[in-house]
């Protein structure tokens, strides 16, 4: 699903409800509601710490270093909404990952992979009436989940979504092969195939996004200013997330449900 599917399927609905297209009409639409985001496992490394004071849905760059984090950029938007593909409005959208190496930042990570200090390893969003979110970031490499079986997780972002009214969305996104090419979209391939959480997961084409380089330089959302006041976080746009020509772009819309 990409938020050009939902969009249309929005446009449908409407359609539908003020031409009064008839009971078939209605019933087709109703058929094609917007799927639930798989739900997957939240793993063992939610992030324990989080700075302050920075852009908050940038991982790519802490403000403040003079390097950016090694890895190949990526940016990340979509709508949040609810299974009538109505958007969620004030949705906490949560991320982490791992560094280009595959190490995360976070202390239960014991795997000696290469820690990478300019890498902002999660990332936070509130969406606004639109339901878009908007990150930009690094593809995480992959890292060994169980070294007895030769178990490799391939490179994925967490994703957490809350809002009151919906219940609690945990899950995680995957790159297609076709975002990379050669050797890369080989392995990718390999490592997605074998995953033994991916295998479990209900409607896989839902959380496995394809990115593909941007035409032309594209404005993907906001860049939000991560701030505590008096104890209180406040999030604040201080600019624009663009992505260059050539630098790749997935959409991943994600379905809240209901709580009732
Ligand atoms: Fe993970």
């Amino acid at each position: 699903m990409d938020g050009k599917d939902g969009a249309s399927r929005r446009q449908f609905l409407r359609t539908a409800a003020l031409t009064g297209g008839g009971l078939f009409a209605l019933q087709s639409a109703v058929a094609e509601m917007c799927g639930l985001t798989p739900p997957q496992t939240e793993g063992p490394f939610y992030p324990v710490s989080k700075i302050t004071d920075d852009s908050i849905n940038d991982l790519s760059v802490i403000d403040g270093h003079s390097h950016h984090a090694k890895g190949e950029v990526v940016y990340i938007s979509g709508v949040v909404e609810d299974e009538d593909c109505n958007p969620v409005e004030g949705a906490l959208v949560e991320i982490w990952q791992a560094a280009a190496s595959g190490r995360y930042d976070h202390p239960a990570d014991d795997s000696g992979l290469e820690k990478d200090g300019d890498f902002q390893g999660w990332g936070e969003f509130i969406t606004g009436a639109d339901g878009r979110y908007a990150f930009k970031t690094i593809v995480p490499g992959h890292y060994p989940a169980d070294l007895s079986t030769g178990w490799y997780r391939p490179p994925h972002i967490h994703f957490k979504i809350t809002r009151r009214g919906f219940h609690e969305s945990i899950s995680q996104m995957y790159f297609t092969p076709s975002s990379f090419t050669g050797e890369k979209a080989r392995l990718i391939e390999k490592l997605n195939h074998d995953d033994l959480i991916l295998k479990r997961v209900d409607h896989p084409e839902r959380v496995v996004i394809p990115f593909a380089p941007a035409k032309a330089d594209t404005e993907v959302g906001p860049l939000l200013a991560y701030r505590m006041k008096g104890g209180k976080v406040t999030l604040t746009k201080v600019g624009l997330i663009v992505a260059a020509t050539g630098e790749k772009i997935g959409s991943f819309d994600l379905v809240l449900r209901q709580a009732r």
